[in-house]
């Protein structure tokens, strides 16, 4: 017979017995059943964490170790993690004992508020808002809107963008390398570059839309050329398509705005809206769409749940929702979001300006950027000089004398490092932030080369400037070479927890 399963511990018993079990036992779980690719990858980058509280910008590991968190899930933490509002929120509706799904058998109380609530905040007053639970799963429905809604069936996006990872939105994904495994995806769909508005006129004609995020988000934090979204927004009205804005990264304060669509004076017919909508507690999602469209797609009682999930318009999540508004509105945070946002850039470009690895520090409100220069000729010759210098005393013109086929693999060797070394440098440059100083900071999912620097709304001037200072220290260990004196390392000063100004 089978042999019973191993008795485990769950992992907040754990906690009480011990900071390492609870590490070794969440480690194990999600190697041998969550995903044993990336708890590989994880672990060779020193990325294998476990965090167990989480408070405003800082994430605490099992053992008490604080860590600053400008990565915010992906930018959906945008209130800080546990914001008390929307926590209490939270706890308010659950206490009520108010119903959590009573939609399509009945009318929702908090969903229809929240409807109400983010048509009255939208560019352009989009009247109907449909519910769901994650980004990829409101660009679906954008999707779907605006093919049932025109009749028609191209899809235009941009090249380098990122929707989701449904095959809806992989479809309109300009990063082949996320959908090729899954081939073939939807069909009459058109890419064309981002920023680039005569080429979008060649293939709008008969669209039933465009796809657009306002700033690239996942293809490396990439700002279109002034007046190209405009331009887009009216090539979009003049073909009869819509025009869809992806607001699912820059929506709700990010980019200094309350909608990034504010920059440019936008009224676009679809915005998609997910991520930071609950300042990232529980999933939801929204496409809030023009009522002409809305009514030309679903606007017959034959039609009207042509579209629908089950867990999409649920109370809870729009409870949480709306306390989560509530905190964008009363802590003024994109305003905020743009102030600190300009702060840490002018600091970040400061720290960066003397060295020739980073290309450029790029970025608006809390949405910004390192990226690094891919350009890493020299290193194979900085490698073999270093090789040198461990030879004793004069013994350097010893390599004059290797074999030819010794020289060709070393120079094979320095060429494929040089080649890595450009993909690997961000990772390694987010792992050091990490370990020497305790920031936490990652890749966009279509630039390896580009770090993302996305923390919650809510950072501080004071958190702001200890990144700077953070990232200043990286670079100038990262530009360490065989002759210059290595200083030691200075013990951490103490996180600011503040979450205020
Ligand atoms: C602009 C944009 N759209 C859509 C998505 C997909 O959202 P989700 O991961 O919630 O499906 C993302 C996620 O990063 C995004 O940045």
């Amino acid at each position: 017979s089978a042999a019973p399963p191993p008795a485990v511990t769950d992992a907040t018993d754990a906690v009480a017995d011990g900071a390492g079990d609870v590490v070794a036992a969440s480690r194990r779980r999600f190697r041998d059943h969550v995903n044993p690719s990336l708890s590989r990858l994880f672990a060779a980058h020193g990325m294998d964490r476990v965090f167990t509280r989480a408070e405003g910008c800082v994430l605490t590991t099992a053992d008490g170790t604080e860590y600053l968190d400008l990565v915010a899930g992906y930018g959906a933490v945008s209130l800080g993690h546990n914001h008390p509002r929307v926590v209490g929120g939270l706890r308010a509706f659950l206490e009520r004992g108010a119903p959590v799904f009573n939609q399509y058998i009945s009318v929702p109380v908090q969903a229809g508020e929240l409807a109400e609530r983010l048509s009255a905040l939208s560019p352009g007053r989009l009247e109907r808002v449909f519910f769901s639970n994650s980004g990829a799963e409101a660009v679906e429905a954008a999707l779907k809107v605006a093919r049932a809604g025109t009749g028609r069936t191209r899809l235009v996006h941009a090249d380098n963008s990122y929707h989701g990872k449904t095959m809806g939105a992989l479809s309109v994904t300009g990063r082949r390398a996320h959908g090729r495994a899954f081939a073939p995806l939807l069909g009459d769909v058109v890419s064309v570059p981002y920023g680039d508005a005569g080429a979008l006129a060649h293939v709008i004609e008969g669209a039933a839309a465009f796809v657009v995020e306002p700033v690239q988000g996942e293809g490396g934090v990439v700002l279109p050329p002034p007046g190209y979204l405009l331009e887009a927004q009216r090539l979009c009205r003049r073909a009869g398509a819509a025009f869809v804005l992806d607001e699912i990264q820059t929506g709700l304060g990010r980019t200094g705005t309350m909608f990034a669509a504010a920059h440019d004076g936008l009224e676009p017919d679809v915005v998609c809206l997910a991520k930071s909508l609950s300042g990232g507690l529980v999933p939801i999602a929204a496409t809030l769409v023009r009522a002409g469209l809305w009514d030309a797609a679903y606007g017959s009682t034959d039609r009207a749940v042509l579209h629908s999930s089950t867990f999409g318009g649920g109370n809870l999540a729009a409870a949480v929702a709306l306390a989560a508004l509530d905190v964008v509105e009363e802590e003024n945070l994109p305003e905020r979001a743009g102030v600190t946002g300009a702060r840490l850039r002018e600091g970040l470009r400061a720290a960066c300006a003397p060295y020739g690895f980073v290309r450029e520090v790029r970025g608006i409100g809390l949405m910004n950027a390192i990226e690094f220069d891919g350009d890493f000729s020299g290193a194979a010759g900085a490698l073999a000089d270093e090789l040198l210098t461990r030879l004793p005393g004069d013994l350097h013109g010893l390599v004059d004398w290797l074999p030819d086929d010794v020289r060709t693999a070393v120079r094979r060797a320095g060429e494929a490092l040089e080649s890595s070394l450009g993909d690997m440098l961000c990772l390694r440059f987010a792992a050091q932030l990490a370990r020497d100083h305790r920031m936490l900071t990652f890749v966009t999912a279509n630039s390896n080369r580009v770090l993302r620097i996305q923390p919650p709304l809510t950072l501080t001037a004071r958190q702001a400037d200890s990144f700077v200072a953070a990232v200043s220290g990286v670079c100038a260990d990262l530009a360490l070479h065989a002759d210059t004196v290595i200083a030691p390392a200075a013990p951490l000063p103490a996180l600011d927890r503040r979450t205020t100004r």
